[in-house]
C-alpha cells in the first residue's frame, strides 16, 4: 500500500505554502519539462500524480480532447476541483500501482515529481506503455538520483571559508530501494534507482528515449533566487522524455 503522505494535515499545509513561494517548481522544474511537451492540442492525456491540477488543467486550456488526471491525495485533489476544474478534464482518486485498471488509452502520459514514490517502477512503466497509443509520449519528472541517494536521506551542500557552495555529498548510490526521511514531517518514504537501471527499464519496456535532462536554471530564474547556483554543483531533478514506437 503506498503512502499517503500529502493527506497528512501538516505535510499538506507546509506543502502547498511552499508552492506558493518561488519554488524550485516554477523556477526550475516546469520551465524545463515544458520545453519537452508535444503540441497537446486534440490529444488525450494522462497526468500521474497531479496534485492540486495546475497542469491537467493548462493541458485542457491548451486545447486537449480529454485529460485524466489521478493522484492519491483526497486534499489535493479537493484543490484541483475547486480551483483547476475545467469541462475536459477528469480528476480520479487513485494509486499510480493501480494503473492497469484503466481501460482507455492516451497520447500522452505526464508526471511532475510523483514517480520518486512509485515502490514498483517496472510496473509503471510497463502499465504505462499499454496505456499508451503508438507513438505516444511518456515525459515526466522526478527527484535526481543523486537527491534520493543517501540511506538517511541527510545528502547536503559544503561551503568553503567564504560561504560559497564548492561541493555536495551524498552516498548509497548503488543501493536501490525505499527511503525514508524527513520532509515537513518525519518518515516521508521515497524509492531511489540509479539512472542506469531508470534508462534501462524503459529502454528493456520498449521505450524510445528522447530526452534525457538534469534542467540548469535559466538566467531570469537566477535572479528571482540566486541560490539556483547549486544545480551546477549537483542538479535536483531529472526530466526524462520516452516515446513508443509507432
Ligand atoms: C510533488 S507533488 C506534485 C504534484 C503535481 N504533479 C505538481 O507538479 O504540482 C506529488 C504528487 O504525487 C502524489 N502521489 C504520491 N504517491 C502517489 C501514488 N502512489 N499514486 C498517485 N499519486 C501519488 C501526491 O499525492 C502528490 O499530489
Amino acid at each position: 500500500m503506498s503512502q499517503n503522505i500529502y493527506d497528512n494535515e501538516t505535510f499538506f499545509r507546509e506543502y502547498m505554502k511552499l508552492r506558493g513561494e518561488k519554488s524550485y517548481n516554477d523556477l526550475l522544474e516546469q520551465p524545463a519539462i515544458n520545453k519537452l511537451l508535444p503540441d497537446v492540442k486534440g490529444k488525450t492525456i494522462l497526468d500521474i500524480g497531479c496534485g492540486y491540477g495546475h497542469n491537467s488543467c493548462l493541458f485542457a486550456q491548451n486545447g486537449a480532447k480529454k485529460v485524466v488526471g489521478i493522484d492519491l491525495s483526497q486534499k489535493m485533489l479537493e484543490v484541483a476541483k475547486k480551483e483547476f476544474c475545467h469541462p475536459c478534464v477528469e480528476y480520479r482518486r487513485m494509486d499510480m500501482s493501480e494503473l492497469s485498471s484503466l481501460t482507455q488509452k492516451f497520447d500522452m502520459v505526464y508526471s511532475s515529481l510523483a514517480f520518486h514514490y512509485a515502490e514498483n517502477f517496472q510496473k509503471l512503466i510497463a502499465d504505462i506503455y499499454v496505456l499508451l497509443n503508438e507513438g505516444g509520449y511518456l515525459i515526466y519528472s522526478q527527484e535526481h538520483p543523486i537527491v534520493t541517494a543517501t540511506m538517511d536521506c541527510k545528502g547536503h551542500h559544503n561551503l568553503d571559508e567564504s560561504g560559497n557552495f564548492v561541493s555536495y555529498t551524498f552516498s548509497d548510490y548503488a543501493k536501490s530501494g525505499q527511503r525514508v526521511g524527513p520532509w515537513f514531517v518525519e518518515g516521508v518514504i521515497n524509492y531511489h534507482r540509479t539512472m542506469g537501471e531508470i534508462i534501462s527499464m524503459l529502454a528493456h519496456t520498449g521505450f524510445i528515449i528522447k530526452d534525457v535532462v538534469e534542467p540548469i536554471p535559466e538566467s531570469w530564474a537566477m535572479k528571482e533566487k540566486p541560490d539556483l547556483i547549486k544545480e551546477y554543483i549537483k542538479p535536483t531533478f531529472l526530466i526524462i522524455k520516452a516515446r513508443k514506437p509507432e
